[in-house]
Protein backbone atom coordinates (compact mmCIF):
# COMPACT_ATOMS: atom_id res chain seq x y z
CA UNK A 1 0.00 0.00 0.00
CA UNK A 2 1.21 3.41 -0.94
CA UNK A 3 2.44 5.49 1.56
CA UNK A 4 4.25 9.33 2.16
CA UNK A 5 7.74 8.24 2.09
CA UNK A 6 11.52 10.81 2.02
CA UNK A 7 12.69 11.02 -0.97
CA UNK A 8 14.49 14.05 -1.09
CA UNK A 9 17.03 14.81 1.55
CA UNK A 10 17.34 18.31 2.80
CA UNK A 11 20.91 19.16 1.66
CA UNK A 12 19.55 18.54 -1.95
CA UNK A 13 16.34 20.79 -1.37
CA UNK A 14 18.68 23.84 0.51
CA UNK A 15 20.63 23.41 -2.64
CA UNK A 16 17.71 23.33 -5.15
CA UNK A 17 16.10 25.97 -4.42
CA UNK A 18 19.44 28.13 -3.15
CA UNK A 19 20.81 27.81 -7.28
CA UNK A 20 17.30 28.67 -8.58
CA UNK A 21 17.32 31.68 -6.67
CA UNK A 22 21.01 32.35 -7.14
CA UNK A 23 20.56 31.98 -10.82
CA UNK A 24 17.59 33.87 -10.98
CA UNK A 25 19.58 36.39 -8.81
CA UNK A 26 22.23 36.48 -11.23
CA UNK A 27 20.71 36.85 -14.43
CA UNK A 28 18.59 39.90 -13.30
CA UNK A 29 22.02 41.67 -11.96
CA UNK A 30 24.01 40.46 -14.84
CA UNK A 31 23.63 44.22 -17.28
CA UNK A 32 23.97 47.07 -14.80
CA UNK A 33 27.46 48.01 -13.26
CA UNK A 34 25.32 49.14 -10.30
CA UNK A 35 25.11 45.94 -9.04
CA UNK A 36 28.07 44.13 -10.32
CA UNK A 37 28.75 42.72 -6.68
CA UNK A 38 25.95 41.32 -5.71
CA UNK A 39 26.23 39.52 -9.44
CA UNK A 40 29.43 38.17 -8.82
CA UNK A 41 28.31 37.06 -4.91
CA UNK A 42 25.54 35.36 -6.80
CA UNK A 43 27.83 33.57 -9.11
CA UNK A 44 30.11 32.42 -6.27
CA UNK A 45 27.31 31.14 -4.56
CA UNK A 46 26.01 29.21 -7.74
CA UNK A 47 29.68 27.78 -8.01
CA UNK A 48 29.74 26.70 -4.43
CA UNK A 49 26.45 25.18 -4.28
CA UNK A 50 27.10 23.07 -7.53
CA UNK A 51 30.72 22.09 -5.98
CA UNK A 52 28.14 20.93 -3.22
CA UNK A 53 26.43 19.20 -4.98
CA UNK A 54 29.12 17.61 -7.47
CA UNK A 55 29.95 15.76 -3.93
CA UNK A 56 26.28 15.23 -2.65
CA UNK A 57 25.60 13.36 -5.97
CA UNK A 58 28.71 10.74 -5.17
CA UNK A 59 28.11 10.29 -1.29
CA UNK A 60 24.16 11.78 -0.52
CA UNK A 61 21.70 9.77 0.13
CA UNK A 62 19.91 7.17 -2.52
CA UNK A 63 18.23 9.89 -4.51
CA UNK A 64 20.30 12.03 -4.45
CA UNK A 65 23.69 10.05 -6.04
CA UNK A 66 23.86 10.60 -9.66
CA UNK A 67 23.94 6.33 -9.89
CA UNK A 68 20.62 6.53 -9.12
CA UNK A 69 19.76 9.07 -11.76
CA UNK A 70 21.86 8.03 -14.68
CA UNK A 71 20.16 6.70 -17.86
CA UNK A 72 21.38 4.69 -20.80
CA UNK A 73 20.85 6.86 -24.04
CA UNK A 74 18.26 4.13 -25.12
CA UNK A 75 16.24 4.66 -21.57
CA UNK A 76 16.09 8.31 -21.93
CA UNK A 77 14.46 7.83 -26.11
CA UNK A 78 11.97 5.20 -24.68
CA UNK A 79 10.92 7.80 -21.37
CA UNK A 80 10.54 10.55 -24.17
CA UNK A 81 8.30 8.09 -26.12
CA UNK A 82 6.23 7.20 -23.40
CA UNK A 83 5.72 10.84 -22.26
CA UNK A 84 4.11 10.86 -26.00
CA UNK A 85 2.19 8.36 -25.40
CA UNK A 86 0.90 10.15 -22.24
CA UNK A 87 2.57 6.95 -19.94
CA UNK A 88 5.41 7.53 -19.20
CA UNK A 89 6.84 5.08 -16.43
CA UNK A 90 6.89 6.78 -12.89
CA UNK A 91 10.25 7.12 -11.29
CA UNK A 92 10.84 7.68 -7.58
CA UNK A 93 14.00 9.88 -8.23
CA UNK A 94 14.44 12.03 -11.21
CA UNK A 95 12.83 10.54 -14.48
CA UNK A 96 15.45 9.96 -17.37
CA UNK A 97 14.06 13.35 -19.10
CA UNK A 98 14.18 14.98 -15.52
CA UNK A 99 17.73 13.82 -15.58
CA UNK A 100 18.78 15.23 -18.62
CA UNK A 101 18.10 18.46 -18.29
CA UNK A 102 19.84 18.47 -14.63
CA UNK A 103 23.37 17.11 -16.07
CA UNK A 104 22.87 19.83 -18.17
CA UNK A 105 22.07 22.73 -15.90
CA UNK A 106 24.92 21.38 -13.69
CA UNK A 107 27.36 21.48 -16.42
CA UNK A 108 26.37 25.06 -17.72
CA UNK A 109 26.03 26.36 -14.28
CA UNK A 110 29.85 25.27 -13.80
CA UNK A 111 30.47 26.86 -17.84
CA UNK A 112 29.15 30.24 -16.81
CA UNK A 113 30.19 30.05 -12.90
CA UNK A 114 33.77 29.98 -14.22
CA UNK A 115 34.08 31.90 -17.34
CA UNK A 116 32.53 34.56 -15.22
CA UNK A 117 35.37 34.25 -12.41
CA UNK A 118 37.88 34.32 -15.48
CA UNK A 119 36.07 37.55 -16.49
CA UNK A 120 36.04 39.26 -13.18
CA UNK A 121 39.71 38.44 -12.84
CA UNK A 122 40.48 39.61 -16.44
CA UNK A 123 41.69 36.51 -17.61
CA UNK A 124 41.02 35.55 -21.36
CA UNK A 125 39.38 38.55 -22.31
CA UNK A 126 36.61 38.44 -24.67
CA UNK A 127 36.43 35.29 -25.20
CA UNK A 128 34.93 34.42 -21.73
CA UNK A 129 32.30 37.08 -22.12
CA UNK A 130 31.35 35.31 -24.85
CA UNK A 131 31.38 31.92 -23.21
CA UNK A 132 29.91 33.58 -19.86
CA UNK A 133 27.04 35.26 -21.84
CA UNK A 134 26.25 32.02 -23.80
CA UNK A 135 26.08 29.53 -21.47
CA UNK A 136 23.94 31.94 -19.18
CA UNK A 137 21.45 32.07 -21.80
CA UNK A 138 21.35 28.00 -22.38
CA UNK A 139 21.08 28.00 -19.14
CA UNK A 140 18.10 29.70 -19.04
CA UNK A 141 16.68 27.86 -21.69
CA UNK A 142 17.11 24.67 -20.18
CA UNK A 143 15.43 25.96 -16.95
CA UNK A 144 12.32 26.50 -18.68
CA UNK A 145 12.41 23.26 -20.26
CA UNK A 146 13.07 21.95 -16.93
CA UNK A 147 10.64 24.10 -15.69
CA UNK A 148 7.90 22.29 -18.73
CA UNK A 149 9.17 19.25 -18.26
CA UNK A 150 8.31 19.11 -14.35
CA UNK A 151 4.52 20.51 -15.31
CA UNK A 152 4.16 17.78 -17.81
CA UNK A 153 5.73 15.10 -15.14
CA UNK A 154 3.46 16.62 -12.42
CA UNK A 155 0.34 16.81 -14.30
CA UNK A 156 0.86 12.90 -16.30
CA UNK A 157 1.51 11.19 -13.08
CA UNK A 158 -1.18 13.22 -11.00
CA UNK A 159 1.87 14.12 -8.63
CA UNK A 160 2.94 17.28 -6.95
CA UNK A 161 6.71 17.24 -8.10
CA UNK A 162 7.30 20.93 -6.65
CA UNK A 163 6.13 20.38 -3.57
CA UNK A 164 8.05 16.98 -2.99
CA UNK A 165 10.76 19.51 -4.11
CA UNK A 166 9.78 21.42 -0.90
CA UNK A 167 8.74 18.72 1.66
CA UNK A 168 10.37 16.03 0.76
CA UNK A 169 8.45 13.26 0.33
CA UNK A 170 6.18 11.87 -2.17
CA UNK A 171 3.67 8.45 -2.16
CA UNK A 172 5.69 5.04 -2.27
CA UNK A 173 5.81 1.77 -1.22
CA UNK A 174 6.86 1.46 2.65
CA UNK A 175 11.08 0.81 2.23
CA UNK A 176 11.33 2.73 -0.70
CA UNK A 177 12.21 5.94 1.15
CA UNK A 178 15.46 7.36 3.03
CA UNK A 179 15.61 6.80 6.40
CA UNK A 180 17.87 10.19 7.23
CA UNK A 181 16.95 13.97 5.79
CA UNK A 182 20.48 15.02 7.15
CA UNK A 183 19.09 18.00 8.75
CA UNK A 184 22.14 18.87 10.71
CA UNK A 185 23.75 19.53 6.59
CA UNK A 186 20.89 21.52 5.33
CA UNK A 187 21.35 23.95 8.55
CA UNK A 188 25.43 24.13 7.90
CA UNK A 189 24.65 25.24 4.16
CA UNK A 190 22.03 27.37 5.13
CA UNK A 191 24.60 29.15 7.90
CA UNK A 192 27.42 28.96 5.27
CA UNK A 193 25.47 31.02 2.40
CA UNK A 194 23.63 33.49 4.79
CA UNK A 195 27.26 34.39 6.55
CA UNK A 196 29.38 34.23 2.83
CA UNK A 197 26.64 37.09 1.18
CA UNK A 198 27.35 38.95 4.85
CA UNK A 199 30.51 39.08 4.56
CA UNK A 200 31.61 38.65 1.25
CA UNK A 201 33.88 41.46 -0.34
CA UNK A 202 34.36 42.19 -3.47
CA UNK A 203 38.49 41.46 -4.12
CA UNK A 204 38.65 41.21 -7.95
CA UNK A 205 39.54 44.01 -10.77
CA UNK A 206 36.46 44.06 -12.29
CA UNK A 207 34.42 45.78 -8.94
CA UNK A 208 32.20 48.45 -9.54
CA UNK A 209 33.35 51.79 -8.15
CA UNK A 210 31.17 53.56 -6.20
CA UNK A 211 27.83 51.62 -7.26
CA UNK A 212 28.76 48.76 -6.20
CA UNK A 213 28.35 49.64 -2.45
CA UNK A 214 24.70 49.62 -2.61
CA UNK A 215 24.83 46.20 -2.99
CA UNK A 216 25.84 43.85 -0.15
CA UNK A 217 29.01 44.88 0.46
CA UNK A 218 28.98 46.39 3.87
CA UNK A 219 32.47 48.92 3.55
CA UNK A 220 30.17 52.06 4.28
C1 LIG B 1 10.24 28.01 -10.24
C2 LIG B 1 11.31 27.39 -10.67
C3 LIG B 1 11.61 25.94 -10.49
C4 LIG B 1 10.81 24.90 -10.14
C5 LIG B 1 9.32 24.92 -9.86
C6 LIG B 1 11.65 23.70 -10.09
C7 LIG B 1 11.21 22.45 -9.75
C8 LIG B 1 12.00 21.33 -9.65
C9 LIG B 1 11.55 20.03 -9.27
C10 LIG B 1 10.11 19.68 -8.94
C11 LIG B 1 12.59 19.20 -9.30
C12 LIG B 1 12.57 17.70 -9.02
C13 LIG B 1 12.23 17.03 -10.33
C14 LIG B 1 11.97 15.57 -10.14
O1 LIG B 1 11.09 15.23 -9.37
O2 LIG B 1 12.71 14.78 -10.75
C15 LIG B 1 13.75 19.96 -9.66
C16 LIG B 1 15.04 19.47 -9.76
C17 LIG B 1 16.12 20.24 -10.10
N1 LIG B 1 16.10 21.56 -10.50
FE1 LIG B 1 14.50 22.79 -10.47
N2 LIG B 1 12.91 24.05 -10.43
C18 LIG B 1 12.94 25.40 -10.67
C19 LIG B 1 14.00 26.16 -11.03
C20 LIG B 1 15.26 25.66 -11.20
C21 LIG B 1 16.38 26.46 -11.60
C22 LIG B 1 16.33 27.97 -11.89
C23 LIG B 1 17.44 25.62 -11.66
C24 LIG B 1 18.85 25.91 -12.03
C25 LIG B 1 19.37 27.08 -12.15
C26 LIG B 1 16.99 24.31 -11.29
C27 LIG B 1 17.78 23.20 -11.22
C28 LIG B 1 17.38 21.97 -10.78
C29 LIG B 1 18.29 20.88 -10.50
C30 LIG B 1 19.81 20.91 -10.66
C31 LIG B 1 17.50 19.82 -10.06
C32 LIG B 1 17.98 18.48 -9.54
C33 LIG B 1 17.95 18.55 -8.03
C34 LIG B 1 18.94 17.59 -7.43
O3 LIG B 1 18.81 16.39 -7.56
O4 LIG B 1 19.89 18.11 -6.85
N3 LIG B 1 15.65 24.36 -11.03
N4 LIG B 1 13.36 21.26 -9.89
Amino acid sequence: MSQRILIWDIPTRVFHWALALSFAGAFLTAETERYRDLHVALGYLMLGLIAFRLIWGLIGSRYARFSSFTFRPAEIVEYLKSLLHRHPKHYLGHNPAGAVAIFLLLGLGLLSGISGVLLYLEIGGEMFEDLHEGAANMMLAVVFIHIAGVAVSSLLHRENLVRSMMTGFKSGEPGQGITRPFAWLGVIMAAVMAAFLTFYQPSGSGTSGEGSTQSINHED
